[in-house]
């Protein structure tokens, strides 16, 4: 027996017209199974036999978070099909819904070829039909396409006049990879373009059951929303992106405390304003290229748009700037790049930022390791033998001299400091995507994040310190006179410039403090001292070094330089060496005395 909510669903229903969708990629796939799980009957049609024979079997031929379950359900339901010819599904619908890809010509411009052939199949099956039909293109297209090409050529293949035998919709979609069916189920409006009333009311019947607010406009108006809800989702991350590098200048800033002061005003809003490495995916690229196209063709210019893109173009340069800052030249260094996705929980490298920065890492000589949760086969593809594939992200990491994070799976937001520390060759991370703290990471690793301010989380002069091991065994020691180090011993050192490697601001530190030229043969140890400060923050490096030449006299008048055998080593040392003088004796002991234990290397 029917509940009275029961008959009016089952009114509803039985009102419903039934809907086909034409282009099963994941707009239509999605549509197609969550218009069928509101109880409206759907045929997916699409012109590859595979996306209909796993559809007709109940598997979705995409995969989005909920999707199979909702396909699997709508199929066995029996409120999800498939005909194998168009002329089936749209005479077995009253609505279609045009879902096909609409692609980009190298200018930039909307290729059309696919809504072109998909309104003329459309048009030759409707001249079969006898019955009014509604043709609705939710797909995104320049505005006056669905009335001067869609329109034009559905009259032209069925014989039919518009708006009188057949009406015409626009009904954007606005859903984003990674939630599309919680997008489709909970959409903060629908927008419904139309020019005739009987169009009007189907497709307000057909959203019946959505309790958002229902927008309707003129068919060119909603299809122009489309790309400019696009450009001003792109245009507020490429600003918050362009505030980041800002910040980067500005001692003890930081852009997420910058976004979020701002995000809190109401009008501004908190969404998107989360700055990193770039925006990506496979349509705003594309729409805001077809939106600057289309308004070049009218004789305007959008300076904002071409701004919104000038700045994205430019984020893979400040990651790859920041990664030169922790380790200096990136000619044959290990870095490696996890993430890989345009963003997380996806499989989609299409314009994925991702590619670019790899790309600038080769072009500078980096060896490059990539790991990504989900990409790796797409990225496989694209890079080929270019690059390194891990298979996990420690994996990823190991003996590296620089990590950058590009794509923030959960997967790497539970990678603490000392995984770092413990598996990277120099361990040196850019946050791309503001995952990590910086509080954490600065003070155990040589840390740099986008819109994070030089201050005493990152490191711009990062201190380090020599241990000469002669040829002879002696091991090269300083003495400062000055305060605070009264007279003690210590390993020469000093800060690491922007521009230079920490072997070479190591030679450099050496020459300045001792006047002895060396050439570093093999690291012996890396490590921070956790009882640093994270504004001085310590890596110490321990060499085994050629002495080339030079005289034991320093520069600086306050310094005293030597050579010490082991038995003499000053029992006090300045900067807490004496632990690291201890440790390489101690190996050497043990190597005199067994020919192992030796920790070079
Ligand atoms: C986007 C829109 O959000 C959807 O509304 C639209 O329907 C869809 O394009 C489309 O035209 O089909 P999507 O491409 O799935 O959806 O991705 P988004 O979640 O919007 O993210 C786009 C890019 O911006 C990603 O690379 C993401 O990492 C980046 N992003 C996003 C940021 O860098 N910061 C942010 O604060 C938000």
């Amino acid at each position: 027996m029917l509940t009275a909510k029961g008959s009016s669903e089952e009114e509803t229903h039985l009102k419903m017209p039934r809907i086909s969708i034409f282009g099963l990629g994941y707009v239509g796939t999605v549509y197609a199974a969550g218009f069928a799980s509101k109880k409206i009957e759907v045929i997916g049609f699409d012109i590859d036999e595979k996306k209909l024979k796993l559809l007709a079997s109940g598997i979705s031929p995409i995969y989005e978070p909920g999707l199979s379950e909702l396909v699997k359900d709508c199929v066995h339901r029996d409120l999800l099909k498939t005909f194998s010819t168009a002329e089936d599904a749209v005479l077995n619908s009253d609505v279609t819904f045009i879902t096909v890809g609409t692609p980009s010509n190298s200018d930039g411009s909307i290729d059309l070829k696919y809504i072109t052939e998909t309104s003329r199949v459309i048009g030759e099956a409707l001249k079969k039909k006898d019955r009014w039909h509604l043709v609705t293109v939710k797909s995104t297209v320049i505005p006056g396409t669905t009335e001067k090409v869609v329109k034009k050529i559905v009259e032209a293949a069925s014989g039919k006049i518009a708006y009188k035998h057949f009406g015409l919709g626009v009904n954007p979609e606005f859903l984003r990879e990674g939630s599309a069916v919680e997008d489709f189920m909970t959409p903060d409006r629908i927008v419904i373009g139309v020019s005739d009333e009987k169009s009007k009311v189907e497709l307000e019947r057909i959203y019946s059951g959505f309790s958002c607010p229902k927008l309707v406009t003129n068919i060119r108006t909603a299809e122009l929303i489309k790309y400019v809800n696009n450009a001003f989702l792109a245009a507020k991350v490429s600003f918050i992106n362009m505030i980041a590098n800002l910040c980067q200048k500005i001692p003890n800033c930081d852009v997420t405390a910058v976004a979020e002061g701002i995000g809190l005003d109401k009008r501004i809003g908190k969404h998107f304003l989360r700055a990193g490495a770039g925006w990506g995916g496979s349509c705003w690229l594309k729409d805001l290229n077809a939106l600057t196209n289309f308004a070049r063709k009218n004789g305007l210019t959008l300076p904002l748009i071409d701004a919104t893109l000038q700045v994205n173009d430019m984020q893979p340069f400040v990651m790859v700037e920041l990664a030169r800052q922790l380790i200096g030249k990136l000619s044959n260094r290990r870095v490696v790049v996890l993430g890989l996705a345009f963003k997380p929980n996806t499989d989609d490298m299409r314009e994925a930022i991702s590619i670019k920065i790899v790309n600038m890492l080769l072009n500078e000589g980096a060896e490059v390791t990539v790991y990504d949760p989900a990409a790796i086969s797409n990225a496989k593809e694209i890079f080929r033998d270019t690059v390194n594939y891990a298979s996990s992200a420690n994996d990823c990491i190991h003996n590296a001299d620089c990590a950058l994070i590009v794509t923030e799976w959960d997967e790497f937001k539970s990678l603490k400091p000392e995984d770092f520390v413990r598996h990277m060759r120099i361990p040196a991370v850019v946050d791309g995507r503001r995952i990590f703290s910086p509080q954490a990471f600065s003070s155990k690793l040589r840390f740099a994040a986008i819109g994070l301010g030089a201050n005493e989380y990152f490191n711009p002069a990062l201190a380090v310190n020599a241990m000469i091991v002669s040829d002879s065994e002696k091991i090269l020691l300083v003495r400062r006179t000055i305060e605070p180090f009264n007279g003690l011993w210590s390993l020469p050192g000093g800060f690491v410039e922007h521009d230079e490697t920490v072997e070479e601001a190591l030679t450099r530190e050496v020459e300045e403090e001792t006047g002895l030229k060396i050439r570093p043969k093999q690291i012996f140890d890396v490590f921070s001292h956790p009882l640093r400060s994270p504004v001085k923050h310590v890596v110490t490096m321990c060499y085994l070094a050629d002495v080339l030449g030079g005289s034991l006299k320093s520069s600086n008048e306050s310094l005293e330089a030597r050579f010490f055998s082991a038995s003499e080593i000053p029992a006090r040392l300045a900067f807490d060496h004496h632990e690291i003088v201890e440790k390489y004796m101690k190996s050497q002991r043990e190597y005199w005395k067994t020919g192992q234990g030796l920790v070079y290397g």
